[in-house]
């Protein structure tokens, strides 16, 4: 079953001339997530150190992408003490992927957040060594409608936050990555 397996490498422009055909699909957010990484939006991030990957299978063909930043925020939304949290600003997967393979434990949207989730952990780590408190909250932000990703976050430990609504009507979620 390892014909499944993902390949992650970190995100550089160079890696744009191979999303030529990558589409994550019509509904609302899939443009959105097609748009950035294949535009100005993931190089804006990576400048403001946002971390991202790109993910191949063993054919080298792009399945996917996923991306997580420190940011501040006001925490507990909405008017907490400034707060540093992880923040996953897109995660996005070609729809020729999407539920793809059937087998759980090889689908690759699994494969990404178990990628995703342990480099926090890692980057949660790193500022243990630079003495920094880790980061409690690993956030995302989703619209309501988008029921395929919000069951995935779910089996992920992420829950919605309730009575919190932003611009266009996204919802914000949370993981807790810490004590
Ligand atoms: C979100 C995304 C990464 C998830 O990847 P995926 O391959 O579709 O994920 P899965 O197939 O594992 O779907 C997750 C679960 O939701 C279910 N699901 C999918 N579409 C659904 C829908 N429209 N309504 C209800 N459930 C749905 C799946 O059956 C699956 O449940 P299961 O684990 O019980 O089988 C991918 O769909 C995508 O790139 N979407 C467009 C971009 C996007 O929305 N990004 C997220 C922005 S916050």
């Amino acid at each position: 079953m390892d014909e499944f397996e993902l390949f992650a490498d970190e995100f550089t422009e160079a890696d744009q001339e191979d999303l030529v055909g990558f589409s994550c699909g019509d509904s609302t957010s899939g443009r959105l997530c097609t748009e950035w990484i294949s535009g100005s939006g993931v190089l804006d991030s990576l400048k403001r150190k946002t971390k991202v990957w790109i993910y191949r299978n063993q054919t080298e063909n792009v399945v996917g992408y996923s991306s997580v930043g420190f940011v501040k925020w006001h925490w507990p939304l909405p008017d907490g003490a400034y707060t540093t949290v992880l923040y996953i600003p897109m995660i996005g997967i070609d729809q020729r992927y999407h539920g793809q393979p059937p087998e759980k434990e090889w689908r690759y949207s699994h494969q990404i957040m178990n990628h995703l989730i342990s480099s926090c952990h890692r980057m949660n780590g790193e500022r243990k060594q630079e003495l920094k408190q880790p980061v409690e909250w690993l956030t995302l932000k989703v619209l309501p409608d988008n029921a395929g990703a919000i069951r995935l976050y779910n089996q992920f430990g992420f829950e919605l936050i309730g009575n919190i609504e932003q611009k266009h009507g996204l919802r914000v979620m949370k993981h807790r990555l810490a004590e």
